[in-house]
């Protein structure tokens, strides 16, 4: 376990700021014009789970929100408008949601365990669990945790293919993908769970493959 002091973090933000400019001179005051990401990441809070250093992008290339268990809720105005303000101002080209095998949240929503508030909210995954309940009973119990974290992320996604945000953005023509992707705590890798969804139509189809997907991926 890491016991950097807060005073430490100053340090190393002062080290990284300089590394930073010494390598890429200009770097800082050429992102305060403008960021311009090509990507929005809707991720578990997790602290296992950083976006950038996963995908090797660097400040101003992934647009972030993040929450317990990666849910996309829609009433929740936080996560809508972050995902309103990267479509329509940004003008991200993939927004990907990565749940992640191993997710404290998710194993709560499987067991039924009572976290306390986050109850509420993992309530979501649990709805989940319930639409894939016969999926999830017929696999073995060891991996019915990981199987629910794939198809947390594949059910959000249709969430945000669903949202009004969405739907307006692929009315006028605008070219966003959506993906749902699980992250791996054991070794660091993202599973690609075949929720692709390049705009409207097809979504029940691709939907039901992604979820045939972490069946056959689910296997003694
Ligand atoms: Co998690």
């Amino acid at each position: 376990m890491s016991t950097t002091s807060i005073e430490e973090l100053f340090v190393h933000n002062r080290e990284w700021a300089q590394q930073m400019e010494r390598d890429r001179p200009g770097f800082f005051t050429g992102l305060m014009a403008q960021q311009k990401p090509r990507y929005m990441w809707i991720g578990c809070s997790d602290s296992r789970v950083p976006a950038n250093q996963i995908t090797g992008l660097e400040p101003g290339e992934v647009f972030v929100h993040r929450n317990v268990a990666n849910v996309v809720v829609p009433s929740d105005l936080n996560c809508l408008s972050t995902i309103q303000y990267s479509v329509d101002q940004l003008k991200v080209e993939h927004l990907m949601v990565v749940g992640h095998y191993g997710c404290g949240g998710v194993l709560a929503a499987l067991e039924d365990a009572r976290v306390g508030l986050a109850d509420n909210w993992i309530r979501h995954v649990k709805d989940v669990r319930d639409k894939h309940g016969v999926l999830l009973e017929s696999l073995s119990p060891q991996w019915r945790h990981d199987a629910l974290c794939e198809l947390n992320a594949i059910e959000q996604v249709i969430n945000v293919a669903q949202s009004t945000v969405m739907r307006d953005a692929w009315a006028r023509g605008q070219k966003v993908t959506l993906h749902g992707w699980c992250y791996s705590l054991s070794n660091g890798l993202i599973t690609d769970l075949q929720m692709t969804v390049p705009g409207v139509g097809g979504l029940a189809e691709v939907h039901a493959q992604a979820v045939a997907l972490v069946a056959s991926r689910q296997r003694d």
